[in-house]
């Protein structure tokens, strides 16, 4: 059995990669996930790209190259109608970002030092900003896998609309003010596989799994 890093130390991205990857099993016999910890990372992982997909390389490539494995690292952002679709790839850095990055995207080098924010302080400064009108907005999460030498990308988006106020205790990072379209429930108030079933993460892990199990193909991938 082949084993496939994933490049993260996010723990509830793990958890949930893990019970995708279990729900399909044609694949978890082929493959098993393993994770930074198996391979003693314990470091950052750099992700300092301006796009989700140049993040989601670098971090998979970081991984690649120091440990000469096959992996796969996501970068999801959450983009905001009302805001210009921002934070986007600034998600995780939001409540850092200066004045004016709402309206025309502002980043500074200062700002982009800072250690991360809370996930507490990114919603508060989310829903300061919200006060009335659009409230539209979709995650969208791109998975790199590098196999050999070689780089694929998979994208998975769930469209929603953010919450007045938080709701709900599971999940992580803005899961409680994000509604999905057609539920009345926040994301932090579905089961681990509730979520999954239609979430970002979840859509470009299934592109990713179905790619992975296809049938192989001479000279198509390693
Ligand atoms: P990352 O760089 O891919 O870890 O994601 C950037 C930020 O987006 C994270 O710090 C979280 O705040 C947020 N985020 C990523 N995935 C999710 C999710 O599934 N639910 C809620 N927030 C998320």
């Amino acid at each position: 059995m082949k084993t496939l890093y994933f490049a993260t130390h996010n723990a509830h991205k793990k958890e949930e990669i893990r019970n995708l990857f279990q729900s399909h099993p044609a694949l978890s016999s082929r493959y098993g996930i393993g994770d930074l910890e198996d391979l003693g990372f314990s470091d950052p992982i750099p992700e300092t790209a301006e796009t989700l997909e140049g993040n989601a390389f670098q971090k998979a490539w970081h991984i690649h190259e120091k440990f000469g494995v096959d992996c796969f690292a996501d970068d999801t952002g959450l983009e905001v109608e009302a805001i210009g679709n921002r934070p986007g790839v600034f998600s995780a850095r939001y409540a850092n970002m200066p004045a004016g990055f709402e309206q025309d995207g502002t980043v500074t080098e200062a700002a982009l030092a800072l250690p991360d924010p809370s996930f507490d302080q990114n919603i508060d400064r989310l829903l300061a900003h919200l006060k009335t009108g659009n409230r539209n907005a979709r995650f969208r999460s791109v998975i790199c896998l590098v196999l050999g030498q070689q780089a694929y990308y998979f994208e998975g988006i769930v469209k929603g609309s953010i919450l007045n106020e938080r709701q709900g205790t599971q999940g992580f990072g803005y899961d409680p003010v994000f509604r999905p379209e057609g539920f009345m429930k926040s994301f932090a108030q579905l089961s681990l596989s509730e979520k999954n079933a239609i979430s970002h993460r979840g859509k470009a892990v299934e592109a990713m799994m179905d790619f992975l199990s296809a049938p192989l193909q001479p000279n198509c991938r390693p």
